[in-house]
């Protein structure tokens, strides 16, 4: 079996790559969800259904554990994933797994009492940061900022306007001196952990979530061990995407360092699955 991870885009490609980094053994599907991306300025209804049918693809090509990178499925659908959709499915003992609370669970780690977060309209609107926050510590203050125009500039190519979009967003945090840490709280924003810093200074410290989440899946597969060893070790790695752009691919070769191959899935209009599709479509 596999480990499956799932994002709207790009941005889980750096988690994937972080991943595979620590873990160059174990055997991953990548499923990018282009067709429908940006989730971030959607319903939760919709979320939730773009979710459930790229999570339901990744268990298809038999992923007995999937992460949910993207912050916006995570908050939109992750507990209905967890809750209603898995139980009542042929995949009943799969696992899916989230990003939020072990980000905020290194946040909390590193001693930070006042978090800022920048992230999609949905995953600000759906206060998911806040809410899990309180339950893990109310002392810890979060202030959230909504930055839509991030992802639609990093997926177009729109790297002159980043600098100008990151300083309209994010100087009213800085100026209120409000937060020790930054969580970049959307797979696609660890592209702009670089310049980040040169704009919030160096007091604030960034999370990343390129840079924690595959210690914390070692951390889950310690605990988890019968699922750990579900995973096949041949160190095989295939990416999918539901729309298939040059751009895209560029973006994902310039993340790896190296061409990689990107195969395209088809939304069957009679089961709405994806199934894989023999190129062209
Ligand atoms: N990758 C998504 C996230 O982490 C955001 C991108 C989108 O809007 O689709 O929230």
């Amino acid at each position: 079996m596999k480990l499956g991870i799932f994002d709207s885009g790009l941005g889980g490609l750096l988690i994937a790559k972080s991943i595979r980094e620590k873990m160059p053994d174990i055997d991953i599907i990548y499923f990018g969800d282009t067709l429908h991306l940006p989730y971030g300025n959607r319903s939760g209804k919709a979320i939730y259904a773009h979710s459930e049918r790229a999570v339901d693809f990744l268990f298809s090509q038999d992923c007995a554990l999937i992460i949910t990178a993207c912050n916006t499925a995570s908050a939109a659908a992750l507990r209905t994933l967890q809750q209603q959709y898995l139980p009542a499915s042929m995949y009943k003992n799969r696992r899916i797994l989230g990003v939020i609370v072990p980000t905020l669970e290194t946040a909390i780690d590193g001693g930070h009492k006042r978090l800022g977060i920048i992230a999609t309209n949905h995953t600000v609107e759906t206060m998911i940061y806040p809410v899990e926050l309180e339950k893990i510590d109310p002392e810890i203050s979060i202030i959230q900022k909504k930055t839509p125009l991030l992802v639609p500039l990093i997926e177009n190519g729109g790297a002159n306007w980043l600098p100008s979009v990151l300083e309209h967003y994010l100087t009213p945090m800085i100026e209120e001196d409000a937060i020790e840490c930054l969580i970049l709280g959307c797979t696609h924003y660890s592209l702009l952990k670089n310049e980040i810093p040169s704009i919030i200074g160096k007091y604030v410290s960034i999370i990343s979530q390129d840079e924690i989440i595959p210690d914390k899946l070692i951390n889950y597969f310690n605990r988890h061990q019968e699922i750990y060893e579900k995973i096949d070790k041949n160190s095989k790695i295939k990416f999918y995407v539901s729309d298939k752009t040059e751009s895209y691919c560029k973006t994902a070769d310039q993340i790896f360092g190296h061409s990689i191959n990107i195969e395209l899935t088809h939304l069957d209009p009679v089961s709405n699955k994806f199934v894989i599709a023999s190129e062209p479509i």
